[in-house]
């Protein structure tokens, strides 16, 4: 076969430092590739008022699947005052660029695994029915809708009129809000598509078969939501007819996260919109190790990104030596190899990394529970290249 082209996009703070471990690992592992660095992020916003340039949007285009580390998202106010004095007061506004990726290839499936990894000093435990301590496995994919929805960006503080007179033709909005000044009015909408909803399901329905998930769950809030959750439900049901060894299940978002603790081994795949699908993931996630262990893929039906769910963790960047933990950009990775194809490199990696984590001879400060300070080092945690060090010398 010939040697894949990936685009690295290591972008903010520790972005920097977690990626070219990623990569260490990928070549370690056997996978051949070249890899084009391209420009996103907070630097690109303050010199060309642009945090994703056009370049970098080309260089996806043209060889479809990129890694991604973290950028740096700053308020407005510290957005313009560190834009290039020559590029103030020219209307330019800062977007993040990783939701303006999302949006711009449409990368509207995000998975979101998170598995437990045994011997994880992290995992979640609770108090059995024996007053014995119960460590339960935990291997939940969470599917989001990736673009639409409460994140979809259609919301207006004091809305124009067009907008109010729309709003106005609702007999609630007219009941509860006909009174309140238009200007003390702040409107975010959740919009759902038929067609990106069948295509969250659909994805996810694919993905329980394929890797013999047994159940489904719809996690969304259709007694109250009733337009754009009950959509989802509604063509859930419909879809699970073509699945018929996976059992459908729905709960609301709210129940969902209490049962998170209570019995979140019965979960396989769940599938929620935008908003909903961000939370229940970060719940999961906590369960099996955090940040430091999320992983995440955005699927297009061209272009795909993966990247750990962590952001650039700004406090950390500049230290001399690198503290955070690069595993969940490493299964980030993995999941890359796994949509185009080299899933046995893939399995070999994660077993790696279930290996040293099982062993616990090499840990990063998350792992041990300790505040990331640069001491930490001298107190027993591993470094960023000694993890990536250490899943390279077993492969
Ligand atoms: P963050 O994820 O960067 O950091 C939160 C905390 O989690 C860190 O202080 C650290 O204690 C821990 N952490 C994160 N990654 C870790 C790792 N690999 N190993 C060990 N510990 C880790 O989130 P925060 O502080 O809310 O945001 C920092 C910046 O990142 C902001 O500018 C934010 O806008 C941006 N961000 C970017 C994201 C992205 O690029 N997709 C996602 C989330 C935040
Ligand atoms: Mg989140």
């Amino acid at each position: 076969m010939s040697k894949r082209t990936i685009i690295s996009m290591p972008g903010d703070g520790i972005g920097k430092t977690v990626l070219p471990e990623a990569i260490r690992v990928l070549e370690a592992a056997g996978f051949e590739a070249d890899y084009i660095h391209a420009d996103i992020g907070w630097e690109f916003w303050c010199a060309e008022g642009d945090p994703l340039p056009q370049r970098t949007i080309d260089l996806l285009e043209e060889h479809k699947i990129g890694l991604f580390g973290a950028i740096t998202s700053k308020p407005k106010s510290d957005a313009d005052a560190e834009l290039a004095p020559e590029l103030r007061d020219k209307g330019l506004v800062y977007y993040s660029p990783i939701v303006a990726l999302r949006q711009h290839f449409n990368l509207d499936i995000c998975a979101r695994p998170c598995q437990t990894f045994k011997g994880n000093s992290l995992n979640f435990i609770r108090r059995g029915a024996h007053d014995g301590v119960e460590e339960p496995e935990v291997d939940t994919v969470i599917f989001r809708q990736n673009t639409e929805g409460l994140y979809g960006g259609v919301e207006w503080s004091n809305p124009p009129d067009q907008v109010y007179e729309a709003l106005m033709t609702h007999p609630k909005f007219s009941k509860n809000f006909g009174d309140v000044p238009r200007d003390e009015l702040s409107v975010s909408t959740r919009i759902f598509s038929r067609q990106a909803t069948e295509r969250i399901l659909r994805a996810a329905f694919e993905y329980a078969r394929q890797f013999g998930y047994k159940s489904l769950t719809v996690c969304e809030k259709p007694n109250v939501i009733r337009e754009t959750s009950g959509m989802m439900l509604a063509l859930g049901k419909e879809i699970a007819a073509e699945y018929p060894g996976i059992a459908l299940w729905d709960t609301n978002i709210d129940a969902q996260m209490m049962w998170l603790t209570k019995n979140p081994e019965d979960y396989g795949v769940i599938v929620a919109g935008n908003m909903f699908g961000d939370i229940i993931s970060d719940g999961f996630a906590g369960l099996v190790g955090g940040l430091g262990f999320a992983c995440s893929a955005n699927v297009g039906e061209e272009v795909a990104v993966f990247e750990p769910t962590h952001g650039s963790a700004p406090k950390y960047a500049d230290y001399e030596t690198s503290i955070v933990n690069p595993i969940a950009m490493i299964l980030s990775a993995c999941m890359m190899l796994d949509h185009i194809g080299e899933t046995e490199i893939a399995t070999k990696i994660r077993v790696v990394i279930a290996e040293v984590v099982e062993e616990g001879q090499v840990r990063t400060y998350d792992m041990m529970k300790m505040r990331g300070k640069p001491e930490v080092l001298q107190q027993g945690a591993a470094s960023t290249t000694q993890m990536a060090d250490a899943v390279i010398a077993k492969l």
